[in-house]
Order: structure tokens, then sequence, then C-alpha cells
């Protein structure tokens, strides 16, 4: 009785395993297992070297109506403003053009970009608005949805604003309840429940279409010294033992990058800035630490201001970014690795000139902060680049994707294209790769800035 079922079925086994075989065949040499596909030639606008240029001019001055006073060192009359916008950060590979904020604006259209962190997001923020500015004076201030501030280009109807929230995880103060023995000298703590984010970012999920993050320069025992230190809680319980400082900062990055990736849609294009490195010479900021500098620091002096082994006062971003690229590993949030180019920038802080009389006295100098204009347009220089090269990469994968799926039915193929959509086809394809489509949704590329993007099946 099989054989005779089976008989009928023979030369059709036969069939489909050749055309299996041939499929294979044709296929295989194009295919390349789900993994990292690199683009290239790789451009990495986080390495290079400041240059100067006479004809490096800052794109806005100190009658935008964004400035935070104390970062506004063209009004606050800073010695050497010419100076430090004179140097353009010129990346190994590549060039870093300088912003168009018209074509930028108009790439987003419609679109709503939003910061959230600490004052270092908010002084990347303000370059942003004054920067943007410059091709809708119209701009309005916007705040809204928890934001601290931010603006709204009526002309192309985009929002950017800044949400600030230091540690991103919610925090309160909780004073010490009994009037008890006072012999610890604690006078209280402050609760970081490490599993809630903090209020001020909690409701804007999908209202973004580009989120930048940053957190770390909160993170440390000036801002909460052993009278007042942070005491971590999870599921509304103190965790036990406690954890230090550093460890919070883990437990709290893996914690918010994990609500990140599951209440943001996928299609949100996601950064995280890292620190923003400070230079106080001589001293902390609270030990009459200067940065009197005319000039950028040079290659070889950078270790010894910022490697962690060397113990300066300027130490910690280098060790807290080592920490946030780990928490970050295998997300689909891109790193914006503006450390490095910005460790060069001792000349380009503050310093003396807050614009407030008795400020410096009071506060000691600001080698934290970047005047405005200064080294924080570069950050939108690059940001606008990569956001520019995400969306246009994003947008022809898609439609190439779409336009080609091959009939063979459980395949797809998808053409990578070394530029934007208007590139010219034929000439800019790099790689055709056939996937399994179920395989789809598990691969990762890389695209040329390092970052990686990924393939939704529609
Ligand atoms: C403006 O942009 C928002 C999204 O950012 C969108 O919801 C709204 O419809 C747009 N308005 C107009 C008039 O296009
Ligand atoms: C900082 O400088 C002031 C004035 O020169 C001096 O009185 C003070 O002792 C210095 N502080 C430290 C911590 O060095």
């Amino acid at each position: 009785m099989a054989s005779k079922l089976s008989s009928p079925l023979i030369p059709w086994l036969i069939f489909l395993t050749c055309s299996l075989i041939f499929l294979y065949s044709t296929l295989l040499p194009l295919y390349t297992p789900p993994s990292t596909i690199p683009f290239s030639p790789p451009c990495n606008l986080f390495k290079g070297q400041w240059i100067t240029d006479p004809n490096h001019k800052p794109i806005y001055d100190d009658t935008c109506p964004f400035h935070r006073n104390s970062w506004n060192c063209l009004r606050n009359q800073r010695d050497n403003m010419g100076l430090i916008n004179s140097w353009k950060w010129v990346p190994e590979k590549c060039e870093l053009p300088q912003i168009d904020p018209s074509g930028f604006l108009g790439l987003m259209r419609n679109k709503r970009i939003g910061f959230v962190g600490d004052s270092l997001n908010e002084n990347f923020l303000v370059s942003f608005l004054c920067v943007l500015r410059v091709a809708d004076v119209g701009a309005k201030k916007w705040k809204r949805k928890g934001a601290w501030r931010g603006a709204y280009f009526p002309k192309f109807n985009v929002t950017v604003a800044y949400h600030r929230s230091v540690l991103l995880a919610k925090y309160e103060w909780q004073p010490k309840k009994s009037a008890g023995s006072n012999q610890d000298g604690l006078k209280g703590i402050y609760r970081v429940d490490v599993d809630i984010p903090a209020d001020d970012w909690a409701s804007i999920t999908g209202f973004y279409d580009v989120l930048v993050f940053n957190t770390g320069h909160w993170w440390g025992y000036d801002k909460f010294p052993k009278e007042t230190p942070l005491v971590f809680y999870k599921a509304g319980r103190p965790i036990v033992p406690p954890l230090q400082m550093l460890d919070g900062f883990k437990v709290v990055l893996e914690s918010m990058v994990s609500y990140i990736e599951k209440e943001f849609p996928r299609k949100t294009l996601k950064f995280w800035r890292l620190q923003s490195p400070r230079h106080f010479y001589g001293g902390d900021w609270n030990q009459n630490g200067s940065c009197l500098f005319n000039e950028p620091l040079e290659e070889q002096q950078l270790d010894l201001w910022f490697d962690p082994s060397n113990n300066g006062v300027n130490k910690e971003a280098r060790r807290l970014n080592h920490i946030i690229e780990e928490a970050l590993q295998g997300t689909d949030i891109q790193l914006l690795d503006l450390t490095h180019l910005s460790e060069f920038r001792a000349d380009a802080h503050p310093a003396v000139w807050l614009g407030k009389k008795d400020a410096v006295a009071v506060w000691g100098q600001d080698c934290m902060h970047w005047c405005l204009p200064g080294v924080p347009d570069t950050w939108v220089d690059i940001l606008s680049q990569l956001i520019h090269y995400s969306i246009s990469a994003n947008a022809c994968i898609r439609a190439r994707y779409e336009e080609l799926v091959t009939p063979y039915k459980h395949i797809a193929t998808i053409v990578f294209l070394s530029g934007g959509c208007d590139v010219n086809v034929e000439k800019k394809m790099l790689h055709i790769v056939a996937i399994p489509i179920y395989r789809i949704s598990e691969i990762n590329i890389v695209d040329r800035m390092g970052s990686k993007i990924l393939i939704m099946p529609f």
C-alpha cells in the first residue's frame, strides 16, 4: 500500500530536490548568514583632528533667543571667541560638512527631535536650536510633555526639545526621619528607583522621531556626597547590599536601556551621546581648577588628562563611557561618541566668562560646559549627518527591499546602497544579499558609521 501511494510522488520529490539544489547554488554565493555586514569604506566621524581654518565661522551669534546666559560667551565677552571657532573638526577618512540648517529642517519636516539627559545635553540642544533658527527665524519657544525647554520651527513643522533628567531614573530627596544621633552626618538620602524612568521623560514614548539620550555627569560624589548619598531601590525595595555609585550607574543604565528598547517604537531613531570631558587644570572645580587655554590640547596630551590610570581630575569621562558602551551592546541605540573630539578642546569652555559677577568666586570656573557658538556646533554637524544618513539608508533599504522581493517566495533580496536614495543605484550597489524571509527580523546590518540598521519585514 505504501509503495502504491509513494510512487506518483517520486518524480515530484526528485524535481523538488533538483529545484532546491539549483536555488541554493544560485543563491549561495550571494547569501551571507545573518550577521554583521559592514559597509565600506568605513568613515568614522568621531576620529580625526582639529585644524585651524580662518574661513570657518559660526552660523549664529549672541542674539539667538535660545541662549543660556552662562554659555553665551560672545555676549559675556569671552577672550578668544574668534580663535575658538576657527578650529574645524576633520575626520580621518572623510569630510564633515557644516550643517545646512535649511536642508536639514527640510529632511526633518513634520518630525520631532528630543534630547533627554543632563545639562550637557542641554548645551547640545541650545547649539542645535541656534543653528536651526538660521533657517527659520520664526522659531518659537516650545515647552510641553515634561520638556524643560525647546523650540518649534513653524516653517518646517519641526519640534526640537530637551527633557531634563540628570540620572534618567526617577529619584527623590528623602530627609532623615528621626532627629536621633547625627554622628554619621547623614542628612537624608536620594532614593533612586532604578526601574522607573523619571517623570520628565516617561510620557514621550512614540512622540519623537529622533532621540538623543545621555547621563553620567551627575554620577559623582561632589553631586551626591556621603551626607546626602544615592540609595538604590528596585521594585520598591532598597537593593541589598547597597550599591556603590558606579554599580548603581550600571544597574540604572541597564534598566533604562531595556525600558527604551521595550517601550519606544523601533522606527524611532535613537542615539546615546557619550560623556563630555571636563578640562580642570591645577585642581578640581572646587579647588580653583582652571581652563584658560589658548588652543586645543595635542593628541599626545590626551591620555595624560583623561586616562583613568593617570588618576587626574578629569578621568571620569572615559571610565563612564566604558560602562555606557557595555550597556548599549546589542541594542538599536547608536553611539554618539563625542568624547574624543571634545577631549582636545580645553580652550573652548566658558572658564571665567560666566556673565555674572560673583559666579567664579562661588562656583569656580566652568571647564565643563561649552561656549556657544563653539564645540557643540560640531556635535550638531555630526548628529545631523548621522540622522541624515540613517534616515536615507533605512528608506533606501526599505524601498529596495520592497522592489526586489524575489520570485522565490521565501527569499528576499536586499540591496545595500552606499549613499542616500538619490544616488545612482547601479553604481552604488555594494552588496546584494538574499535572506530567508523568516530570518529578516534577526539580521543586523552595520552601516558605514558602524551603526546598526535593523531590517524589519513589511
Ligand atoms: C506637524 O508634525 C506633526 C508631527 O511632528 C504631525 O502630527 C502634524 O500633522 C504636522 N502638521 C502638519 C500641518 O502637517
Ligand atoms: C583658591 O584661590 C583663592 C584666591 O586665590 C584662595 O583664597 C583659596 O584658598 C584657593 N582655594 C583652593 C582650594 O586652593
